[in-house]
């Protein structure tokens, strides 16, 4: 990470000149509040630190400093939310170059994506010239209308070998670089031609709009019926969604996104109206997806047919959006239906009647898996789901409910599930970036330790002047969460205003939610010292669990290391004990 830029910008920017640019900010004692952008939220639930320079939301936990609020706004990593904004502010990133290839490798992109934006205007011509005609045609008998073929920017690729390739010729393209886009294919013997022939193609955008790849339709008989891009440097299959870029300015008004499974189905749902729809195109939903678009709103409704594998593709897409405290619904398609048939034949009506009759995304979950499931798998998924839940307070939301709804009792439920060993939740996790609340369950353990261990970092994150007193006690021994123990010795080893920047995405979630908490509850005086002592003796108690021959060793360490302060404090713990059993 560019650290000194990071670090630069937010110097130079302040948090809330940002914020309200999209968000209403009214002073509140010496902070702004505004409506969370970030969940279904009318009351002002975010506050806006701008001596700190971060952001927290009270109702759903987002927080991050300026880079992260501008990037999960605007749907950009990290990198290109502060390029965006060190450019904004006048700050020379290239002054500490992150990576000597990285305008290289700029410049190639660039090239990808003008050539994708020459090929799109290309089959877009195709489409209304003869040779493109039986495929308008095809598309008019679909029930599509010409302001949606417009809108989505559909095309047609000739049935021809080598039509793109020379087209893409008289634009100083090589046939290899069209390789390299995606765009042509080359076979054994190092021929290359047309990836796309004789289908009705479908470009497919990034956030901003551009042309990134393409998926195609055979319109006669023939094989695949649907042919992608294959992944590019501008272009990984999951980490887009069709549509997003055309659906985002309704989603962020009605903070609502309808998910569903093909082209066709999107195109559909735009044009009766429901433009805050987009598609997942043929792989399963991805943590990166759900992220995307949670960035815009606070609902998703997933459609998905009504067959086996679409119940099975919503349990688990419902899981994955559920987890993020995203509210969802699960509207299934009758029989031998996809939501672009029934919009065609029966209009808005026909859906409206199948989203009104769709259950909640959690109750669907539960029935499929009553229905389907046996007992164990039932409690297996349940245990798994809540152990993948990082934050509390929505995991005391969901187990009554789970618990209620697959017919266990909560109390064994609630101690089954505290006792998940945290770990599992590490193996889960794939390798890839993943979404900020996935970050957090992966370092997180669930249960007393993770809480107790929150409880006291608390204390030196709040007051980071007490730091170094409680490192010399040895505040490090009543931690006993990994995660825990990384972030304490972050804040042992770095000044307290340098240290957001060394913090990854689940400690700083943590550290601005106590900062936050802080401004409300200020200790002073007398509650402070309780607090101090309180944490004081957890430490010397915290010992607490050892048993006697380890308590003589550790007197006798505590002697050898000239401590006679805690040699005192553990010989006190030892006499007490000694009482304790003499009474019983
Ligand atoms: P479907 O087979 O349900 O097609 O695939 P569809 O979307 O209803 O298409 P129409 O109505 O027959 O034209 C759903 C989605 O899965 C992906 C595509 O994104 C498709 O829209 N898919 C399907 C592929 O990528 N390749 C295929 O060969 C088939
Ligand atoms: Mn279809």
């Amino acid at each position: 990470m560019d650290r000194s830029g990071v670090e630069a910008v937010k110097a130079r920017i302040n948090i809330s000149d940002i914020v309200r640019r999209y968000v209403d900010l009214k002073p509140v004692s010496g902070r702004w509040m505004g409506a969370c952008p970030f969940h279904q939220e009318t009351k002002p639930s975010m506050s806006v630190n701008d001596e700190e320079g971060f952001f927290y939301c009270f109702g759903c936990q987002a927080s991050g400093d300026v880079i992260d609020f501008y990037g999960r706004i605007n749907g950009l990593e990290f990198r290109e939310s502060l390029e965006q904004l060190a450019a904004e502010a006048g700050i020379e990133l290239s002054n500490v170059p992150r990576d000597p290839h990285a305008a290289e490798r700029k410049a190639r992109k660039q090239k990808l994506i003008d050539m994708h934006l020459e090929s799109s205007d290309w089959f877009q011509r195709n489409l209304r010239m003869a040779a493109g005609n039986h495929a308008m045609k095809y598309l008019t008998n679909r029930g599509m209308t010409q302001e949606m073929i417009e809108k989505f920017g559909l095309g047609y690729s000739p049935d021809d070998w080598h039509g793109l390739d020379h087209f893409l010729k008289t634009k100083g393209r090589t046939s290899e670089e069209g390789v390299e886009a995606g765009l042509l294919s080359k076979n054994d013997k190092g021929n290359i031609y047309d990836r796309f022939r004789g289908r009705l193609i479908f470009p497919i955008q990034n956030l901003s709009g551009r042309v990134i790849a393409f998926g195609g339709r055979i319109i006669t008989d023939g094989e695949p019926k649907y042919l992608n891009s294959s992944d590019t440097p501008i272009y990984k299959k999951g980490d887009h969604l069709y549509g997003l870029s055309l659906a985002r300015s309704t989603m962020t008004r009605s903070k609502r996104a309808i998910l569903t499974e093909g082209y066709m189905d999107v195109i559909s749902l735009h044009q009766f109206g429901y433009t805050d729809s987009c598609g997942v195109l043929g792989t399963a939903l991805t943590p990166d997806q759900v992220k995307r678009l949670t960035g815009f709103c606070s609902r998703v409704d997933l459609v998905f047919d009504g067959d086996g594998a679409g119940r099975k593709a919503a349990l688990k897409s419902s899981r994955m959006i559920l987890l993020q405290g995203v509210a969802c619904k699960v509207v299934l398609m009758p029989d031998g239906e996809d939501v672009d048939s029934l919009l065609q034949a029966k209009g808005a009506e026909g859906f409206e009647a199948c989203m009104s009759a769709a259950p909640d995304g959690l109750d669907f979950c539960m029935t499929t898996l009553r229905d389907k499931f046996a007992p164990r798998e039932i409690i297996a998924w349940a245990k798994s789901f809540l152990s993948d839940l990082s934050d509390a307070s929505l995991k005391a939301y969901y187990l009554p409910r789970l618990a209620g709804g697959l017919g266990l009792s909560e109390a064994d439920f609630r101690r089954d599930a505290g006792a998940m060993s945290p770990s599992r939740n590490t193996q889960q996790q794939p390798q890839r970036r993943q979404p900020v609340k996935q970050r957090q369950q992966a370092g997180i353990a669930v249960g007393k330790d993770d809480t107790d261990d929150r409880y006291f970092l608390r204390f030196p994150i709040q007051y980071p002047d007490y730091v170094s007193h409680l490192a010399e006690r040895g505040f490090d021994r009543i931690l006993r969460t990994d995660w825990a123990k990384a972030l304490w010795e972050k804040l042992v080893n770095t000044q307290p205003g340098h240290i957001t920047s060394l913090l990854n995405e689940q400690e700083k979630g943590f550290y601005y939610r106590c900062r936050e908490e802080m401004r409300s509850n200020i200790l002073s005086g007398r509650d402070l010292l309780d607090e101090w002592n309180h944490i004081c003796n957890k430490i010397t108690f915290g010992q607490d669990k050892m048993n006697k021959r380890q308590l003589t060793e550790a007197i006798r360490q505590a002697q050898q290391n000239g401590d006679t302060h805690r040699a005192m404090e553990l010989l006190a713990l030892k006499e007490s004990r000694r009482r304790d059993d003499e009474q019983h």
